[in-house]
């Protein structure tokens, strides 16, 4: 008897500790059976303590007086499915006659409390069917990507989001974004983890780092052209304006809109080509985007106008030819001068870090989903990294980004470097890496100072 009470504690201590330290092997090991077994045993009462139950219909009312039973009770929404995940459960259930889904998306806070989970969240699959997906933990306090993601071609796992789901970054499904976000609020981080989840792949990169490439030239092994100040940028971005032109020469060469030829097989962009005629893709990475955009006398004016207009060409025009831009900056609006409210709205996909003032967050979100604003001002100042991820769709997400150390991107970057596509218009900006200059003769004088 003394061993079984011994062993109980020895179990109870180590879910305690695990809970305060491991949250997400606590979830694994007892966690999501706890969990479980809570929602299965209390799921009607609570349905029925938060609102979400239906009295019972005429005829079981009718049918219940006739056999002498007692009275049925009100009815929640039937459980259709609960699956436990990684980081929490996913419970799927069919709405009652009468029931909406915007009841239950009211009613999320109060699930929380009442099953003693940590978040929830709900949406709509389809007509009467609604999917509640809850967290165990703070799934944002220490990100763990899964090891298991979607590998469909440019769909980038980035992030994780507060429901515990992947967040990616589709770049055939939102070709450009922009991502806003104070000083060190994780702006280079994200786009540290997009270059290491992009180096594996038949993808070129491209780089315009302002802030004199400190963030971007320590991965030049896996870039196909970099530029670290405002005029290389503007010549690169000319380059790639005449690459786009080029690509288009080979989607029209390839075109063929004859009749015999199937709807299916005419190229309308570089995924309609035979892959071995289609040109690499292009994902053009801008950080400290204002840089780009100030001017201090009429020569860096005419500079700023040339990158702006190049920038709004490849936004209007890049994504046939495969030219992704993703566009990272502290601000990025009207102020910055004639051009850029325009290029701001071909930047579909929207990524806020936290911002000081909700100008600032108007930038990303104003024109697409007005509460993604207050989201992103409400970001606290040590959570780094959390970020508000928003598409032209009007939905938004909470994501963060794992804390992906430079020296750890380097290394990814250099086991991938064989993949550095070269393109012809980009050549002169490939950059020039230490380990590839000739190395100097050694000289007599260290064997001088030595005799
Ligand atoms: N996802 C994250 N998880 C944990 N810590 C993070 C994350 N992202 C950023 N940080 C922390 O915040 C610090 C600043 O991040 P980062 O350099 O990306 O900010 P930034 O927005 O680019 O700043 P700046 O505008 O000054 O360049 C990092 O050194 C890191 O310690
Ligand atoms: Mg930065």
């Amino acid at each position: 008897m003394t061993w079984l009470l011994a062993v109980v504690l020895l179990v109870v201590a180590t879910a305690l500790v695990l809970r305060w330290r491991r949250p997400a092997w606590y979830w694994l090991t007892f966690g999501v059976t706890l969990a479980a077994l809570r929602i299965l045993i209390h799921y009607g009462s609570v349905m029925d303590a938060c609102g979400l139950t239906v009295p019972p219909s005429r005829w079981r009312l009718r049918l219940a007086r006739m056999t002498n039973r007692d009275m049925p009770g009100p009815r929640a929404p039937r459980i259709l499915r609960l699956k436990p995940t990684r980081t929490g459960l996913v419970l799927r259930i069919k709405l009652r006659p009468g029931q909406d889904a915007f009841d239950v998306a009211a009613s999320t806070d109060r699930l929380r409390h009442s099953f003693a989970l940590y978040g929830v969240s709900s949406r709509e699959l389809r007509s009467g069917v609604v999917e509640l997906r809850m967290t165990g933990y703070d799934v944002l306090k220490k990100v763990h990507m899964p090891a298991k993601t979607d590998l469909a071609p440019m769909r980038i796992p980035v992030a994780l989001r507060e429901d515990g789901a992947v967040h990616y970054r589709d770049y055939r499904a939102i070709p450009h974004a922009l991502t806003l976000g104070a000083t060190e609020s994780g702006k280079s981080v994200y786009l540290r983890n997009l270059v290491a989840e992009l180096a594996p792949r038949d993808v070129a990169l491209v780089g315009i780092d302002c802030k004199q490439g400190v963030e971007l030239f320590p991965l030049a092994r896996r870039f196909s052209a970099l530029a670290d100040n405002p005029d290389t940028a503007a010549e690169l971005l000319d380059a790639l304006v005449d690459h786009m032109e080029g690509v288009y020469q080979t989607i029209r060469a390839h075109q063929g809109v004859a009749s015999g030829i199937p709807d299916a097989e005419i190229a309308a962009d570089i995924w309609d080509l035979p892959k071995d005629l289609r040109p690499v893709p292009i994902v053009v990475l801008v950080d400290e985007v204002a840089e780009l955009a100030l001017y201090a006398n009429k020569i860096e004016e005419k500079r700023r106008d040339r990158i702006i207009t190049a920038l709004v060409r490849l936004a209007q025009l890049g994504r046939a030819a495969g030219v992704y831009l993703e566009i990272c900056g502290q601000r990025f609006g009207s102020e910055l001068g004639k051009g850029i409210t325009m290029l701001r709205a071909q930047l579909s996909g929207r990524t806020a870090h936290r911002v000081n003032d909700e100008s600032s967050a108007n930038m990303a979100f104003g024109d697409i989903a007005p509460d993604a604003v207050l989201a992103a001002i409400s970001i606290p100042a040590d959570m780094k990294g959390v970020a508000i991820s928003g598409d032209s769709t009007g939905g938004w997400s909470r994501i963060r980004a794992p804390h992906l150390s430079l020296r750890k991107a380097v290394n990814i970057c250099n086991r991938h470097a064989k993949r550095t596509p070269d393109l012809p218009e980009l050549a002169p900006f490939r950059p020039v890496l230490p380990h590839l200059k000739p190395i100097p003769a050694p000289t007599s004088k260290p064997a001088a100072a030595a005799a």
